[in-house]
């Protein structure tokens, strides 16, 4: 039966999936709520976005997406509070990278009432699947990809912009080691490193299983053109503290303008945290580490939130960061999930 909510029209699926999720030991993205939300382009125009039964996709298979990549997504997570109130953590500011990505992918953008109603709607459905679990959240994946057919290596004339939900835990389990690249890059200038491209993520497949059989579990990306300067940690923006300073990459055209990034830039100045946003050499790190003011490092995006680093290699030699008891990286994960889930004040007003 079709209703409707925010005008998004709703076919609720006639079975739900819920009751076969163990949501005490939820992993990270591997099992989907019972619905999703769909918004097809076709002839010059978005079509309004429906939610409808979770279900797989028939593409044709000159689909564009198969052949020439054109795909990009988002990371959001909604969380549940003590009340059962569900809360979303900045959403506009993923529809806009979404059609900032949109835009250098030659996508068609998305209007916001689509995101933000179509989204609104979806929840309003899936609200039994947002954890209330320490840790867990709901996981949001929007993505938008070329439904459209044809070998010409050319914009397709169709897509389609879904969201589906995984109830999820954290992304990573404990701290990890880290190799810094010295060979391979993520991004290069003029590219399309600062959009979140699916072929960005999937280029970072290959070095990162070269550095796992060296066990190493991510990678330190460095720039592409003299790997002198740190940029991002595995899919996430990278941060360093170098005595009491809190440092970060620049966002260029090869950086991702992180969420979670400018959010834990924005807590760390509210603490009086001194940080600097400037471009950090692997020079400047091995340095630090040996002289022992290198006090942390930490990956942060939506999926891990902020995930602690144990040490680095570099040209054959391992470093290892100290245990420290009142880290900058606890800290702020304290803070920025007390915003999310809705435990502490939201000065910055960023909770929906
Ligand atoms: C996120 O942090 O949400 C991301 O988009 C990274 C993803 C590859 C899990």
């Amino acid at each position: 039966m079709e209703t409707m909510a925010n005008n998004v029209a709703i076919e609720k699926s006639k079975t739900s999936k819920i009751q076969d999720v163990d949501f005490d030991n939820l992993s990270f993205g591997s099992v989907y709520s019972d619905h999703m939300l769909v918004c097809d382009y076709k002839n010059g125009e978005w079509s309004a976005p429906k939610v409808v039964p979770y279900q797989p996709i028939t593409l044709d298979p000159s689909a564009k997406i198969f052949h020439y990549g054109q795909s990009i997504f988002e990371g959001m997570k909604a969380y549940k509070d003590e009340a059962g109130k569900i809360w979303l953590f900045r959403p506009l500011e993923n529809w806009k990278r979404l059609n900032k990505s949109a835009k250098r992918l030659a996508i068609p953008e998305l209007p916001e009432a689509y995101f933000m109603d179509g989204l609104n709607a979806l929840l309003q459905v899936e609200s039994d699947w947002v954890p209330q679990n320490p840790g867990s959240s709901l996981y949001i994946r929007p993505f938008i990809f070329a439904s459209g057919n044809g070998f010409h290596a050319s914009p397709a004339d169709e897509y389609k912009f879904i969201i589906a939900c995984a109830p999820s835990g954290s992304y990573f389990s404990g701290k990890v080691k880290v190799l810094i690249e010295e060979t391979y890059s993520r991004a290069a200038n003029g590219g399309v490193g600062y959009a979140k491209a699916g072929g960005n993520y999937a280029g970072q497949f290959y070095p990162t299983q070269l550095a796992a059989e060296k066990g190493y579990q991510q990678v330190i990306w460095t720039d592409d053109n003299t790997h002198e300067f740190i940029e991002e940690a595995g899919a996430m923006n990278v941060f360093v503290r170098i005595g009491d300073t809190l440092l970060t990459a620049p966002t260029n055209d090869r950086i991702l303008d992180g969420i979670t990034r400018k959010s834990i830039l924005d807590i760390a100045n509210d603490e009086g945290i001194k940080t600097e946003v400037r471009k950090v050499s692997v020079h400047e790190l091995v340095e630090a580490a040996k002289n022992g003011t290198l006090k942390e490092m930490f990956g942060a995006g939506t999926a891990a939130v902020i995930s602690p680093i144990a040490g680095f290699g570099y040209h054959g030699e391992d470093y290892d960061l100290p245990e420290l008891e009142n880290s900058y990286a606890s800290l702020l994960k304290k803070r920025i999930t007390d915003i999310q889930y809705n435990r502490a004040e939201d000065k910055f007003g960023w909770r929906y």
